[in-house]
């Protein structure tokens, strides 16, 4: 626990000399505070100027869409054609369904618990969409698992990738570990990756906050989101909303 008083956020949206820039934080990694105020401190090489962008959208794109993008592209090496299970639907997963499709993926199949997030895989542009114990059936000879999930939903939909398929986890929403057999793995020689985005040098996050900001500039890319004034912050906190929450001043 950071000592208090204490500003959380690990990134935001603002401006510096009247130009719109993304910037990261250091809060909750290291000492200081986050985005979280009318006013934050980030470092100069790490500010991300912004093309002609909602700043909104952007600030709800943020890093969840560089770590699906990442993930897809860089640690999934996603190729166009081919299939891509995404799973679960909140800001990585609605980023990731149309991050995918912007990359040419063939095929974009989407799994996820609740009503809510298979909704929101249906307006991301997933081609298929079903609840978390039909992925295995939907799943069935894909080329990439884009798992933010873990746990069984994972273990049922890597059990369907095709031989030689590529599973990227990056996170465990479902669970810290997950059933997988032995067999699974080694009879179809699956590659079971990790992602994070703490691993991206200062010019990888940059190039994908361009990339993201690129799309959402377009208007291909975007996910749900809530905007609530700073001075809101504490209620928006325990309400504890499911979509991504901008705070602005
Ligand atoms: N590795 C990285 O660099 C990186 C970066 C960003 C995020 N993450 C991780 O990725 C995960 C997703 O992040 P997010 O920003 O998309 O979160 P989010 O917006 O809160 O969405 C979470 C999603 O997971 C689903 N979910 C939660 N608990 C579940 C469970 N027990 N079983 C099945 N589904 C469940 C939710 O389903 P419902 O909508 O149906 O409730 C929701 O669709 C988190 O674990 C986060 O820590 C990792």
């Amino acid at each position: 626990m950071p000592e208090t008083p204490y500003v959380p956020g690990v990134q935001g949206v603002g401006t510096v000399d009247g130009r719109t820039v993304w910037f990261p934080t250091g809060a909750g990694m290291a000492p200081g505070d986050g985005s979280m105020a009318a006013r934050a401190v980030a470092r100069r090489e790490d500010l991300v100027f912004l093309p002609d962008v909602d700043p909104v959208v952007m600030a709800a794109l943020g890093l969840s869409a560089v770590a699906a993008h990442m993930a897809l592209t860089w640690r999934g090496e996603l190729v166009a054609g081919e299939t891509v299970v995404v799973l679960g639907c909140g800001a990585v997963g609605q980023a990731a369904i149309q991050l995918a499709r912007l990359v040419g993926a063939g095929r974009v199949v989407a799994a996820a618990r609740s009503v809510q997030a298979r909704d929101r895989a249906v307006r991301a542009g997933a081609d298929v969409v079903v609840a978390l114990e039909d992925v295995a059936e939907a799943a069935q000879g894909a080329d990439l698992l884009l798992d933010p999930l873990f746990g069984p939903p994972a273990a049922a939909a890597a059990g369907a990738l095709r031989p030689g398929g590529r599973w990227v986890n990056l996170g465990g929403s479902a669970g810290e570990t997950c059933p997988i057999t032995s067999s699974t793995l080694r009879s179809r020689s699956l590659r079971l990756s990790g992602y994070t985005n703490n691993e991206l040098t200062v010019q990888q996050r940059a190039d994908a906050i361009a990339v993201v900001a690129r799309h959402a500039a377009e208007g291909a890319l975007t996910v749900d989101h809530e905007v609530v004034p700073l001075d809101g912050v504490t209620d928006a906190w325990h309400r504890n909303s499911r979509g991504r929450v901008v705070l602005i001043t």
